[in-house]
């Protein structure tokens, strides 16, 4: 579609109200000098779902959802951002006149050239897999396990044939261009710099980025080589960001929606088995722990992601690991599901069926801390008083990470109960060990002003993010002071682009308009979320000593994340028996820890 003038969406923009545009899909009351309603993008049964006039931005409180009336129709109805726009014009009455609405030529970017070879390839993969002699016996292999015609095509399941040059010679004779080939990660360069196919012989996973668009792969090997890995992936690419990227993410987002949480899974075969048993809302990290990039797309689309991992001992700690993340690094609700015999969810399926499977994901849930003592079990043999003593006061230690009290005080009889020890002499155990990391931990910040809007749950690093944005946004001298500062630094990766943009935008003589700064978000499903929040907040002006403040929490931050980083490689390297690097790490944490308490008193 042609690009639309700036002067017409402005125009768009100024003739419709989106309390008028909103209104045609949403039963909105006013409330206030606001509006409210049941919000279109999750289910529930009272209104969070608020509409500002004066603004004329959208905002969620319940799913955190929230924009301009084109992110508004984009959202709603997927459709892209020029589309949006004319949807508003002809509902606002806004000629359009010389503005053809067929699709444009494809861009011509580099970036748009190398999707395309990927596209291309995956294509070129599933013909080789599902019609041809080379692709026999990987299309074999994936029948015994399970999977059909179907399944293969919904996944873009292909096959690259043993041979190192077919790809290449194949793209070669297409005349595809060098460089191109070169910067696509499809391919090994020797030192004579001649091309071959960096994938042969494996089942070839295609990934894709959060428009769904294949941007990388990863192969499974088909022969049984221990030589080579099981699994290798694209390297990363100017289209292929690992921190970014989420197995099966963009294919599942629909029914993440539907279902109100997202299913984690570990291995892409346990995703495929999922959404065989019914259950499109599975995706996987890519074979790692999730990054701040990837757990900020999830919290885009729902508040409960589901952790369903191996059952075995690398999956329980993975999972506790991952709980972690949550925990400090966004307001997504973790649960898990544990599946039983050490199996992964995938021989779970293939053993007991779909519903089997769907019982298990839908019935058998247990809150973190549940989960947690499950873990920590596995860890002590409970028949030695010495290790049942060390499991009870990890079991303890633990309960400070559950927030209600009263989901407390339900875990904390249970102990009793089970080990026959007085519930008091837990409390106060607890009581004790909360003291003294209350003693080491980061000072609290309270807000300057209290805010009107319930504010969803956040770390109270983000917490400090938060507010030094807000700050940013509506206080020149504060942008100034920053600016001046060798280096502003956010621990949230999305909190770091948003400042970027607003120091750039306002650094060129930008004033920040709710609704205008929305379009530059490019729908961009975090900065949405955080941008929005910040609209709905009010807080009295700043201080240069609350301003020192955020930004003091937010390096404390780093450190303590940086501390809780080593301490996971520690306990790598225990199991390991490193005991070299296990010492370095040791000393590292030490350090840090200095840092940390540096200052705070
Ligand atoms: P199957 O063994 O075919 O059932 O595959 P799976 O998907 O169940 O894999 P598995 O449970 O062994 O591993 C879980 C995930 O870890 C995989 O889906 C990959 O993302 C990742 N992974 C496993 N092995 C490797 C490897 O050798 N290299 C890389 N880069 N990733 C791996
Ligand atoms: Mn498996």
């Amino acid at each position: 579609m042609q690009r639309i003038p700036q002067s017409v969406i402005e125009e768009v923009r100024q003739k419709a109200d989106i309390v008028d545009v909103i209104g045609q899909y949403v039963q909105l009351k006013k409330a206030g000098k606001n509006y409210s309603g049941l919000c279109p993008f999750h289910q529930e049964k009272t209104p969070s779902f608020t509409v500002t006039k004066d603004k004329q931005i959208f905002k969620c409180f319940g799913c955190g959802k929230g924009g301009n009336v084109f992110t508004f129709l984009q959202e709603l109805e997927g459709i892209t951002f020029p589309e949006a726009v004319v949807k508003v014009a002809e509902f606002a009455h806004v000629p359009l006149e010389g503005i053809d609405l067929t699709p444009a030529a494809p861009v011509d970017t580099a970036e748009a050239h190398l999707i395309e070879l990927h596209e291309e390839t995956a294509k070129l993969y599933q013909h080789i897999l599902l019609n041809t002699e080379a692709g026999a016996g990987a299309l074999e292999y994936l029948t015994k396990r399970g999977l059909d015609t179907e399944t293969i095509k919904h996944f873009q399941l292909g096959y690259a044939p043993a041979s190192r040059t077919f790809l290449t010679r194949h793209w070669q004779k297409n005349q595809k261009d060098d460089e191109l080939m070169r910067k696509s990660g499809l391919f090994n360069e020797n030192q004579t710099g001649e091309l071959s196919d960096r994938f042969s012989d494996r089942i070839m996973f295609p990934l894709t980025n959060p428009q769904g668009k294949i941007v990388g792969f990863s192969g499974r090997r088909l022969a049984d080589d221990p030589e080579q890995p099981k699994y290798l992936n694209s390297p990363e690419s100017l289209i292929f960001n690992k921190g970014r990227t989420l197995y099966h993410f963009h294919e599942a987002r629909g029914a993440i929606r539907k279902a109100g949480y997202a299913l984690l899974l570990e291995g892409y075969m346990d995703v495929i088995a999922a959404w065989q048993a019914g259950l499109g809302n599975g995706f996987a990290s890519m074979g790692t722990s999730l990054t701040d990039g990837q757990i900020h797309l999830i919290e885009g689309l729902t508040s409960e992601v589901r952790f369903c991992y191996d059952g075995d001992a690398a999956g329980l700690h993975a999972i506790d690991r991952g709980i972690g993340l949550l925990k400090t690094h966004s307001s997504l609700k973790a649960t898990v599901v544990l599946v039983p015999d050490k199996m992964d969810p995938d021989e779970y399926f293939r053993k007991y069926g779909s519903e089997a499977l769907v019982h298990l994901i839908d019935k058998q849930l247990m809150s973190p801390y549940e989960f947690k003592l499950a873990y920590l079990r596995t860890q002590f043999d409970l028949d030695r008083p010495q290790e049942k003593l060390a499991f009870l006061d990890q079991a303890i230690a633990a309960l400070a990470a559950v927030d209600s009290l009263i989901e407390q005080d339900m875990y904390i009889r249970q102990l009793a109960d089970e080990f026959s020890v007085d519930a008091q002499h837990i409390l106060s155990r607890l009581k004790d060990l909360q003291q003294q990391s209350a003693a080491v931990r980061r000072p609290a910040v309270s807000p300057p002003h209290k805010t009107a809007a319930a504010p969803r749950r956040i770390s109270q690093i983000e917490r400090a993010e938060q507010w030094l944005l807000y700050y940013a946004i509506k206080e020149a001298h504060v942008r100034d002071y920053l600016r001046q500062l060798s280096e502003v630094h956010f621990l949230h990766e999305p909190y770091e682009r948003l400042y970027l943009l607003i120091d750039s935008f306002t650094a060129q003589g930008g004033v920040i308009e709710p609704s205008r700064f929305v379009d530059l978000l490019n729908n961009d499903a975090a900065l949405l979320q955080i941008f929005t929040d910040l609209m709905e907040m009010e807080f009295a002006e700043s201080t240069p000593q609350v301003i020192d403040e955020l930004l003091f929490v937010i390096q404390q931050g780093e450190i303590q994340t940086k501390i809780e980083e080593k301490q996971i490689q520690q306990k790598e390297a225990k199991q390991m028996g490193n005991a070299d690097l296990e010492f370095q790490l040791t000393i590292d944490i030490i350090n840090l820890r200095k840092q940390l308490s540096h200052g705070l008193n």
